[in-house]
């Protein structure tokens, strides 16, 4: 299958490697709107660069999207009204209304169309979400999800990200909802900036906490900074009527303890999210090729998209209000 790759940053770059690895991508065209950018990721995997989006969209035969997050409404409907099968690097657009909007025009289409949450493709989230389902767990009675980044983004990612809850959390949105099978009903978040004032200018924070209440009673809190000195930390503790489990801890999780006795860390620290994911990220483009040749159901869905999206808005609202926001408070449709 002959695959576009729009958009060559951070992500993008990583995305034509191990494109071009998946079994059943025969050529991969990639453009962006940088187009030095995508000659040097084409030089670098064995791709082929394309001067222009438009002409990389005539060419394929489905599309990768990994732009910036407020390219992605338009490159999604520039894709979906080709009728090609389509894959979009979380979140599917800026707003809420922009992304009701965009997940409507990819229902009419009905083009296979896939989000990129690739925790659901990484193994401990994977039995997390089997454990819970079987009822090996229990009653989940609460959990803690934990999202360090390394180091801040670039400044000018941070006005095209949506902010932290927007850009970041989203993947622990759609991870417990994932996971659990619920949803969330209310958030109450709160936040600051603590190392990076450059996010102050943009009305964004750094440091961040949120209280989740979920729609079966289950509680539980989510702690985020975009800085962690020890390296890239994502996890998931989840305490139930019959087990605690956690996901994300072992050899690389860049966490120490100052328990006497306990030895130190087996393995270095995660370094970046490229590591750490690396293997779902692969999962998740095997998954696309299926979804895109129409042998399987989309994993994740833009539906998914918009129901993420929608916690990510009450915890930014209830961060600047400084009230619990009901989910029920956010537009649906
Ligand atoms: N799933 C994940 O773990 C994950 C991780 C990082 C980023 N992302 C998402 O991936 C997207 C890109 O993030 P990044 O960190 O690579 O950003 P980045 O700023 O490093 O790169 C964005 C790239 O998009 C290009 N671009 C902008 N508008 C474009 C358009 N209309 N058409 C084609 N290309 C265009 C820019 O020139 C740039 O090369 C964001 O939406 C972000 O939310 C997802």
């Amino acid at each position: 299958m002959k695959i576009a790759l729009l958009g060559t940053g951070r992500i993008g770059r990583l995305h034509a490697r191990l494109l071009t690895a998946t079994p059943g991508v025969d050529e991969l065209l990639i453009a962006d709107v940088l187009p030095e950018r995508a000659g040097e990721a084409a030089a670098e995997v064995g791709g082929r660069a394309v001067p222009t989006i438009e002409a990389a969209l005539d060419e394929a035969e489905a599309v990768v999207i990994a732009a910036a997050t407020t390219a992605h409404a338009d490159l999604i409907r520039a894709s979906a009204d080709r009728g090609l099968p389509t894959f979009c690097e979380k979140p599917l657009a800026e707003d809420i209304g922009a992304t009701i909007e965009v997940a409507h025009h990819i229902a009419r289409t009905g083009i296979p169309f896939q989000l990129g949450f690739q925790r659901r493709f990484d193994a401990g989230y994977a039995e997390a979400h089997r454990l819970i389902a079987s009822g090996e767990l229990g009653t989940l009675y609460n959990f803690h999800l934990a999202g360090h980044d390394p180091e801040p983004p670039h400044e000018g990612y941070i006005p095209q990200s949506g902010g932290l809850f927007r850009d970041f959390s989203i993947h622990d949105f759609d991870i417990i909802r994932w996971m659990t099978g619920r949803e969330v009903v209310e958030v109450y978040a709160d936040g600051d900036v603590r190392g990076f004032p450059m996010f102050a200018k943009y009305n964004d924070v750094d440091t961040a906490v949120a209280t989740l209440r979920m729609d079966d009673g289950s509680l539980g809190v989510l702690t985020v900074a975009r800085h962690d000195p020890l390296g890239y930390d994502i996890r998931a503790e989840l305490f139930g009527s019959k087990d605690s489990i956690s996901v994300g801890l072992g050899p690389r999780t860049p966490i120490r303890s100052v328990e006497p006795g306990v030895p130190p860390q087996a393995g270095p620290a995660w370094p970046h999210f490229l590591d750490r994911f690396g293997a779902a990220y692969s999962a998740e483009f095997g998954a696309f090729l299926r979804v895109a040749r129409g042998d399987e159901p989309s994993p994740c869905t833009e539906h998914d998209g918009v129901q993420a999206l929608r916690i990510a808005e009450a915890a930014t609202q209830s961060l600047h209000e400084h009230r619990p926001v009901r989910v029920e408070e956010i537009a649906n449709s």
